[in-house]
């Protein structure tokens, strides 16, 4: 088994999970891993290769082929899809917001994308945030977070951004999602940062965890 517990950092779109995880990975000098960034590139490549991302089976036919690697550069993993490394305003970008929550159903694409987070747990400590990492991907981490805050909060920070991004829609679909949906993992310590600063967010995720 891997060496080193995974921080875990789930939560819905736009609560500020990847600013605070890796705000979290820096302080602790640990790998940084933002898993819909690995949903968001097959998601970008489907739509690049002309697949409908509502068609369950075209999307699978598509992740059956498909190269994913991970390399960590500068402290977080990029993420490069059969040999083709999307920016991150392609990764961001109106279609991709649109379409990502349907091919993150397709149960290949969550295996294997599952399949390379597992491995990424080998290559050193990690701090990881996505939608399943404390309840499916690491359920034995004894670090886990659950990163909250209100719609309307979340709706404003998104815009603030500048992403058309409708994310109670996106919410619904990964919350009612048969494989995987968000859920509070179980033992995960939820904090709630509608009204309070990324600093204190991070502050407070450092306090809860139990480090060796
Ligand atoms: O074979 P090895 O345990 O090294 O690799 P793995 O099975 O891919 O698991 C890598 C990490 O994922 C380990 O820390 C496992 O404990 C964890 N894991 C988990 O928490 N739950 C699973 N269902 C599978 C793996
Ligand atoms: O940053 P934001 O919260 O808007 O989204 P994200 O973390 O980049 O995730 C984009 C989408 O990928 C989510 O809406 C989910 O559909 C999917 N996702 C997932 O299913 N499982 C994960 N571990 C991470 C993301
Ligand atoms: O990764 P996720 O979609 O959950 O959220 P994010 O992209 O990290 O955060 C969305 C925006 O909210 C970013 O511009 C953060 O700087 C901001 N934010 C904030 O102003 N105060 C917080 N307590 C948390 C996030």
């Amino acid at each position: 088994s891997a060496a080193h517990s995974v921080i875990t950092i789930d939560g819905p779109a736009a609560s500020g999970k990847s600013s605070i995880a890796r705000l979290v990975a820096q302080r602790l000098g640990r790998t940084y891993v933002n898993t819909g960034n690995m949903y968001r590139a097959v998601t970008w490549a489907v739509l690049q290769a002309g697949v409908d991302p509502q068609d369950a089976d075209a999307v699978r036919a598509f992740a059956t082929g498909m190269v994913l690697e991970s390399p960590v550069v500068d402290g977080k993993t990029q993420v490069c899809i059969s040999g083709r490394t999307p920016t991150d305003a392609d990764l961001n970008s109106d279609p991709v917001n649109r379409a990502v929550s349907f091919v993150a159903r397709v149960d290949e694409v969550r295996n294997r994308l599952v399949a390379d987070q597992r491995a990424l747990a080998a290559t050193g400590p990690l701090v990881m945030e996505g939608r399943d990492i404390g309840s499916v991907v690491f359920p034995d981490s004894p670090n886990k977070i659950y990163i909250d805050a209100s719609e309307e909060v979340r709706a404003s920070r998104r815009g603030a951004q500048g992403h058309a991004d409708q994310i109670a829609e996106r919410d619904r679909i990964d919350k009612q999602r048969k494989n995987s949906p968000l859920v509070i993992p179980a033992g995960a310590t939820v904090i709630d940062n509608s009204h309070i600063t990324l600093d204190q967010a991070v502050e407070q995720v450092i306090a809860a965890l139990h480090l060796a």
